[in-house]
């Protein structure tokens, strides 16, 4: 823990609540612990000034202890002291069963359909080789998760993006007339669905999810579903797997989830993948294990069976409600404050996504001289430009609430609201 100015013990004290079971208002001084967070600024040439301490809001990983049923299961793991080749437990794949019926509803789930991957990613780069060709074209949708582009950059895909629209509420919105002109026109058959959605925090309706489907059906394609942020909803809106919306889509996708986002465990590695339909769960299986790379880590198994359990249920409905606070706070301090910002109203996930054009244009400022003056105060964030869309720029939210309001506080006194002499 790092010694922290006044105002922000105040604010940190002011924010703790008084019913609160778990630690979600200690900083947590990550430096030099094994964290890009906290070791990285990821901008070129920005430096943070002296005087301001560092405040993480870019990579999507979070600046919480992780639930304490988790590192207690792997302690008590870590006891005995014995690391040999071993095969999944009953108790993993039960817990994956348990935790996708009680959060998301799913019923008919068994072992069968389960498979372990070595990151969403690399389970993307699996369905990939399994079901399209290099040179081959696939749908996703724009602004575009910069972990989907890699990936099909080096497996040498083709990315056609349908652009994401914000309607006259601010809200991000598929354009489905557009997506199955776009599919026809390239003869896709293979499409990315972000569910809910990186960066934009959307969380998709269940007419929604079905309206897509549907045009897939028609379009013949294979769907590769990321839920990975199925577990972090924020307050009044609910995660409907895409696998659930209609037979069809049962058996059209690969669903992929992982405890990893909502639990903080990315550098211990471990997501799975959910498959009904045995020829996309048989492919998937080989796929994944041409590379024999994709083999589980043992104390990632025990991570996630102490993560899926009741105590892990019970700390993140706790951190939703933080998260929940965060990225209202969040979103009401840009909408009064930052002119020319805009952003839509988040839903899920904890990350938001600026748009900064009509601040750029009347301050006659670029994107990354932007960048570069959040960061000389401290506050890291991300350039969104890579996600596909211009102008932007991509924060964090899961930070204690003292934090998030020190670097909006920061950003209003430094850089959005500077006082020209
Ligand atoms: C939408 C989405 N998918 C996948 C990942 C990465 O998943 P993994 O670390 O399991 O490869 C992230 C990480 O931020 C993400 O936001």
């Amino acid at each position: 823990m790092y010694d922290l100015p006044e105002e922000i013990k105040a604010a940190q004290d002011s924010t703790k609540e008084i019913n609160m079971q778990y630690d979600f208002t200690t900083i947590m001084d990550r430096a030099g612990r094994d964290s890009i967070a906290a070791d990285i600024i990821p901008v070129k040439g920005a430096e943070v000034r002296e005087g301001f301490t560092k405040i993480p809001m870019w990579v999507a990983d979070m600046n919480f202890p992780t639930a304490p049923s988790i590192t207690k299961a792997i302690i008590e793991r870590a006891q005995h002291p014995s690391f040999g080749y071993f095969s999944p437990s009953k108790a993993y794949y039960d817990a994956i069963i348990s935790w996708q019926e009680k959060r998301n509803g799913v019923t008919g789930l068994s072992r069968a359909n389960i498979g372990y991957e070595n990151g969403v990613l690399g389970c993307l780069s699996s369905a990939l080789s399994a079901f399209t060709q290099p040179g081959e074209a696939v749908l996703v949708h724009a602004p575009l998760y910069i972990g989907f582009s890699s990936v099909f950059t080096n497996m040498g895909r083709k990315i056609v993006a349908s652009n994401l629209q914000r309607d006259k509420d601010g809200i991000w919105r598929m354009d489905y007339a557009d997506m199955e002109e776009k599919i026809k026109d390239n003869r896709i058959h293979f499409a990315v669905f972000c569910s809910p959605h990186n960066p934009t925090g959307r969380v998709w309706e269940r007419e929604e999810i079905e309206q897509a489907m549907e045009i897939f059906q028609r379009n013949d394609c294979v769907v590769f579903s990321d839920e990975i942020w199925s577990d972090l909803t924020l307050d009044g809106h609910r995660h409907i797997p895409t696998q659930s919306v209609s037979e069809d889509a049962r058996r059209r996708t690969i669903a992929a989830y992982a405890p990893t986002k909502t639990f903080s465990l990315a550098g211990l590695v471990g997501s799975y993948h959910i498959a009904y339909n045995p020829l996309l769960r048989d492919k998937m299986r080989k796929a994944g294990s041409l590379s024999h790379y994709n083999s589980m880590n043992v104390l990632s198994m025990h991570a996630l069976t102490g993560a899926y359990s009741d105590e892990g249920a019970a700390w993140v409905d706790e951190l939703r409600g933080v998260l929940s606070d965060n990225a209202d706070y969040a979103y009401r301090y840009i909408t009064e404050h930052f002119h020319g910002v805009t952003l839509a109203r988040p839903e899920g996930t904890y990350m938001i996504y600026l748009d900064c054009a009509g601040w750029l244009a009347e301050h006659h400022k670029t994107c990354d001289e932007l960048l570069r003056a959040g960061i000389a105060v401290g506050v890291i964030w991300q350039d969104g430009r890579p996600f596909l869309c211009d102008n932007t720029i991509r924060m964090n939210l899961a930070l204690p609430h003292s934090l998030v309001v020190e670097a909006f506080d920061r950003l209003d006194k430094y850089v959005f609201n500077v006082v020209q002499h």
